[in-house]
């Protein structure tokens, strides 16, 4: 099965081997940070490296945690390229001049929301892909324990879910940082952390990473998540009993970014691989390895179990806002100490 997904891969980027002598002779590796799944970032290194003959030394990152690793390598940078998580905190990046203005000539392919985040952050990042924000849940608990698939971010707060809930850190992750904003947004910063503190009360568990909560949803460790809707099929084509909702109040998307790094020391290779990374082909890689965000480029297939936009209620999410460094430092720490410390 892996070697056939392999393949079909190697068959889409195909049109990319042409250049594995440019590649090549502009640098044999390029580093990079990863902060999707490992499924697809460990398929994106093999199609690249079979493709091209440049070698990705991959690291895998949460979103946080990613940005607090390109802080703190920012006199010496020891990443080219942060493929991948939550919007956020590349915006963030940006803005501390952290990340390189680059132009792809793939820019127009994009998506409109993908080019405004590239727009937004004077093209020292860009959109790869954006997923909708809501609740994952395993049927079987839920069936067994006689609760109902919660409908609205309110009914997440009623007591049947007492210790059924699990969420990520928005410290460590994006996905739990994208809730924070998108619940500030929706009811008001005062409501949404009121809101957060009765939430608390029902979580068991806030995990680093963001897709943490719906594998131990698909795994029966819990009965709810609070995620990505996109991560749920993954999970049930393996087999496990996990099905995702957007709260019908409404929700938030991510637009997952892509960054090179300021002071990248394989500057050329890294340019190669973003171009390479944005094009249809390449994009088409995420629903290969069972990831099911919407892809930025428009030339793209999109699969049938990519969620359909249309029918979800979406907030307004301002990103400029919400990816701004001292918003998004302000609202984790608020919720730290005003969440977070509470006991459950
Ligand atoms: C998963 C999702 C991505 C998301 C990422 C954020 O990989 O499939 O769409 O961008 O999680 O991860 P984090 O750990 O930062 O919440």
């Amino acid at each position: 099965m892996k070697k056939q997904i392999i393949a079909a891969s190697l068959t889409l980027a195909f049109g990319f081997a042409h250049t594995a002598a440019s590649a090549q002779s502009a640098g044999s590796t390029v580093n990079v940070i990863c902060s999707v799944q490992a499924e697809w970032c460990n398929l994106i290194s093999t199609v690249y490296a079979k493709t091209t003959g440049v070698k990705i030394n991959m690291s895998l990152k949460g979103s946080g945690e990613a940005l607090a690793q390109i802080i703190a390598e920012r006199e010496n940078p020891k990443t080219d390229v942060w493929f991948g998580g939550t919007g956020d905190p590349h915006l963030q990046a940006a803005e501390q001049n952290l990340t390189l203005e680059y132009q792809s000539t793939v820019m127009p392919q994009l998506q409109g929301w993908a080019q405004q985040q590239a727009q937004q952050s004077k093209f020292k990042t860009v959109g790869i892909y954006s997923g909708p924000l809501g609740f994952g849940y395993n049927t079987e608990i839920l069936k067994k324990k006689n609760m109902p698939v919660p409908q609205t971010w309110e009914d997440l707060t009623k007591p049947i879910y007492k210790g059924e809930i699990q969420v990520a850190n928005p410290a460590s992750s994006g996905t739990a940082y994208t809730m924070i904003a998108t619940l500030v947004q929706l009811m008001g910063e005062d409501k949404a952390f009121e809101y957060m503190k009765r939430l608390h009360k029902n979580i068991s568990q806030y995990t680093r990473s963001g897709t943490g909560p719906i594998k131990a949803a698909a795994r029966g460790e819990t009965a709810v998540s609070i995620s990505f809707i996109h991560d749920a099929p993954g999970e049930a084509m393996q087999g496990f009993p996990v099905l995702a909702i957007t709260p019908k109040d409404g929700t938030g998307a991510e637009i997952g970014s892509m960054s090179i790094i300021k002071g990248a020391k394989n500057l050329d290779a890294a340019k190669k691989f973003y171009d390479w990374a944005l094009s249809a082909s390449a994009q088409e890689l995420g629903a290969a390895a069972k990831q099911f965000q919407v892809p930025a480029n428009k030339g793209s297939k999109v699969d049938s179990r990519v969620p359909d936009f249309k029918k979800i209620k979406f907030i307004n999410y301002d990103y400029a806002k919400y990816g701004a460094s001292t918003e998004r430092r302000r609202l984790i720490a608020k919720w730290e100490k005003e969440v977070n410390s509470l006991p459950r």
